[in-house]
């Protein structure tokens, strides 16, 4: 297929529904210019930088594409109005929000011109989103890499519910590797995708090599969604797992957890390769990988996996 073209292809300016995450300790300038380049959304995971390392980001990625891409911001971080300040300095034309309330910034965001979408992990999320003045959400299923949702709602259920409750496009994410699953959530209802764990294993990706390595090897059962008093979180199981779930049995109360999740982990995890102390976060379908890829390379062996789905809808693998 040449042309394709739909509400969320329309709303970024790109060419395919494909939107890399923005994840910490994985998508830095590198892998969304690269994601831009290829014809999907870019995202910068700003999550993981001090407001000046994202300065640098979003300078270095406009100056690798001349493409769309976005920045993403986890509402909770305790920088977040020097990183809004810097999203609109930089005019960055796309901000994807998560974790957090997405009334106290969109209006502010729109009003710089931003396109602004909310990550939900709900229907009744969804609906907040969309009465904040959002212009699409993603529905996050449990299958995904990262912090999730306390509803445990997968993928095959909250995409048609969300579709169902909102009138804003709707991208799916969570669980989705293939250009047929991604076939499948567009049959649900969504507008496109969003892929996570897939693009961790890019060679783009800013992660330790041993973490994509590993990343790649993993099996079904391998990630666990853990934390759930504190903030649930999907991560493989190591030895930093084994400590987490062995004091959740124990009952550990919140600030037990929260001691022994201590501060740095994830980077000690995903950036600095630490694979047995270090917080690892990655979705079910790392299960479904098969190798690190240049990230243009995923875009175009999804799109392609799309199209072939499109043109034979129930042929099976
Ligand atoms: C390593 C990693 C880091 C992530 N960091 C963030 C983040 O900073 N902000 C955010 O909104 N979501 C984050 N997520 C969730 C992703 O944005 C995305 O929604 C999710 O990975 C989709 O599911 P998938 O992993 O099955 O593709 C992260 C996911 C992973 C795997």
């Amino acid at each position: 297929m040449t042309d394709f073209s739909n509400r969320i292809t329309e709303l970024f300016g790109i060419k395919y529904p494909i939107i890399q995450a923005g994840m910490i300790w994985a998508s830095g300038w590198r892998l969304a210019s690269a994601v831009s380049n290829a014809g999907g959304l870019g995202i910068i995971g700003a999550g993981s930088m001090y407001p000046e390392t994202l300065r640098e980001h979003i300078r270095k990625c406009r100056a690798a594409t001349d493409r769309p891409f976005g920045v993403n911001l986890p509402l909770l971080y305790p920088d977040i109005g020097a990183h809004i300040d810097i999203i609109m300095e930089e005019k960055v034309p796309v901000v994807f929000t998560s974790a957090g309330n997405p009334k106290t910034w969109t209006s502010i965001l729109k009003g710089h011109g931003m396109v602004v979408v909310h990550v939900v992990s709900s229907s009744k999320f969804a609906v907040k989103a969309e009465e904040a003045g959002c212009d699409a959400v993603v529905a996050e299923g449990f299958e995904a890499g990262g912090h999730n949702g306390r509803e445990e709602t997968t993928s095959l259920v909250l995409i048609p519910a969300v579709v169902g409750a909102v009138k804003i496009p709707v991208i799916a994410a969570g669980g989705i590797v293939t250009g047929r699953q991604m076939f499948a959530v567009m049959a649900l209802g969504a507008s496109g995708a969003q892929f996570g764990t897939r693009f961790v294993a890019s060679e783009e990706s800013s992660s330790h090599d041993r973490f994509k390595q590993l990343v790649t090897t993993l099996k079904e059962g391998d990630t666990r969604l853990v934390l759930k008093q504190l903030t649930p979180v999907r991560l493989v199981r190591n030895g930093f797992y084994d400590q987490v779930s062995a004091a959740e049995l124990k009952g550990a109360t919140e600030g037990e957890l929260a001691d022994l999740l201590g501060r740095g982990r994830s980077k000690k995890g995903m950036f600095e390769g630490d694979l047995e102390e270090g917080e690892l976060e990655i979705g079910q379908a790392a299960a479904l990988l098969d190798g690190i890829l240049p990230a243009g390379r995923i875009v175009e062996i999804i799109w392609s996996g799309f199209t072939e789905a499109l043109a034979n809808p129930l042929k099976l693998f």
